[in-house]
C-alpha cells in the first residue's frame, strides 16, 4: 500500500502503464542500490508540453554522459499513451520520467548487454502565467559532487541543503562552492547589475538548466546584456536583483539572499519583471518542438 500523498494514478513501467499501486521495481535496481541513472521533469501547459524537445535531448545527452545504452525516442513515443491513461491529455501537468542502468548483482563496475529501467509518470499541476513569489534564500555550502552537469537521481546534496532552506523557513538554498554562487538546490540562480544579467557559465559545476537557456535566449531576443560569470558570496550586496529559474519555478524574484535583501515589499526589479513577462508570452505559444540555440553568442568571464 502507498501511504497518503499525491501520488500519480498510473506510472509508464518498462513499456507497461500499470496502477501506481502495482509499480514495482527490483531491489537490485542499480538506481535503487547506487542511485545509478538520470532523470527529466517538464511541464504541460495549455500548448503542449512545454520545451518538450530541449527536456528530451537533455535526457538523451545526459544517458549517453554515464554511457546507459537509451534511445529516448522510446519515451517520446509513450508520452501520449501516458498522458491518455492518466486522463491528462491537453491538461497542465507535470511529467517526470527516470532511466536507470538496470537490474544487475551489485558491483560497481557497469554491468554488459542489461536493460536500463524506465519509469514514468504525470501528475496534474499548474503554474501561473508569472511566478508570483518572490523567494527568500539562505545560502549554503555546496557540498555536491563535481558532475552537477548531470541530472543524476542521486541528489543528496540538493536535498540536504533544500531541507536547511526548509528548516530555516525560506524557499530555496543558493549554493556555495569556492567562495562563489553555483545554483539553487533545484533552481539555477542569475544576479542583475546595471542591467547586465550575470549568471553562473555552464560548466560542471551547475546544471544547465532548460529554462536557464530559455532566460538566456529571452535576453538575446529583448537586447539585454548577459554575461556568463560566477558571483562571489561577498558580491551580493552590489546587485540590483537576483531571480531563480527552474521547471516548476519558472522565473521567481529573490527578495532576499543570506543576509542581503533585496527588496523590502513585493515591488520587484525591471529586468527580473521584463524577463517573467517575456517568459509569460513564451508561454502562449507551442513550444514543445522548439531548440535552445542563442543567434548571438554569449560572454563568457574569460572572454573579459
Ligand atoms: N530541478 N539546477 C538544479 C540542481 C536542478 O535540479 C534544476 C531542476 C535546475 C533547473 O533546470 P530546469 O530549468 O531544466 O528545470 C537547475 C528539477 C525541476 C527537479 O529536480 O525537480
Amino acid at each position: 500500500m502507498l501511504p497518503k500523498g499525491n501520488f500519480p494514478e498510473k506510472v509508464y513501467i518498462n513499456g507497461e502503464i500499470v496502477s501506481s499501486e502495482d509499480a514495482k521495481i527490483s531491489v537490485f535496481d542499480r538506481g535503487f542500490l547506487f542511485g545509478d541513472g538520470i532523470y527529466e521533469v517538464m511541464v504541460q501547459l495549455e500548448n503542449g508540453i512545454f520545451y518538450k524537445k530541449a527536456h528530451l535531448d537533455r535526457l538523451q545527452d545526459n544517458l549517453n554522459k554515464i554511457g546507459i545504452q537509451y534511445n529516448v525516442k522510446e519515451i517520446d513515443d509513450n508520452l501520449e499513451i501516458l498522458l491518455k491513461a492518466s486522463s491528462l491529455t491537453d491538461e497542465p501537468c507535470l511529467i517526470y520520467m527516470q532511466v536507470t542502468r538496470g537490474v544487475a548483482p551489485r558491483k560497481h563496475a557497469y554491468p554488459k548487454g542489461v536493460p536500463p529501467s524506465v519509469m514514468m509518470y504525470a501528475l496534474p499541476f499548474s503554474l501561473p502565467a508569472i511566478n508570483p513569489k518572490n523567494m527568500k534564500a539562505i545560502l549554503e555550502p555546496d557540498v555536491r559532487w563535481h558532475r552537477c552537469d548531470i541530472k543524476s537521481i542521486s541528489l543528496l546534496g540538493n536535498i540536504m541543503t533544500n531541507e536547511s532552506a526548509m528548516n530555516a523557513n525560506t524557499n530555496e538554498a543558493a549554493l556555495v562552492r569556492d567562495g562563489v554562487i553555483s545554483e539553487g538546490s533545484h533552481t539555477n540562480i542569475f544576479f542583475v547589475k546595471d542591467g547586465t544579467v550575470l549568471t553562473h557559465p555552464a560548466n560542471e559545476h551547475i546544471l544547465n538548466g532548460v529554462t536557464r537557456k530559455i532566460v538566456l535566449k529571452l535576453c538575446n531576443d529583448l537586447d539585454i546584456q548577459v554575461i556568463e560569470k560566477p558571483i562571489a558570496e561577498n558580491e551580493i550586496e552590489q546587485m540590483d536583483e537576483a531571480f531563480f529559474t527552474g521547471t516548476t519555478t519558472q522565473v521567481a524574484a529573490i527578495s532576499e539572499l543570506g543576509p542581503h535583501t533585496f527588496y523590502k515589499n513585493d515591488d520587484i526589479g525591471k529586468v527580473t519583471r521584463r524577463l517573467q513577462e517575456a517568459f509569460a508570452q513564451l508561454r502562449e505559444k507551442n513550444t514543445a518542438n522548439l531548440t535552445l540555440i542563442n543567434k548571438k553568442p554569449l560572454t563568457n568571464d574569460s572572454e573579459k
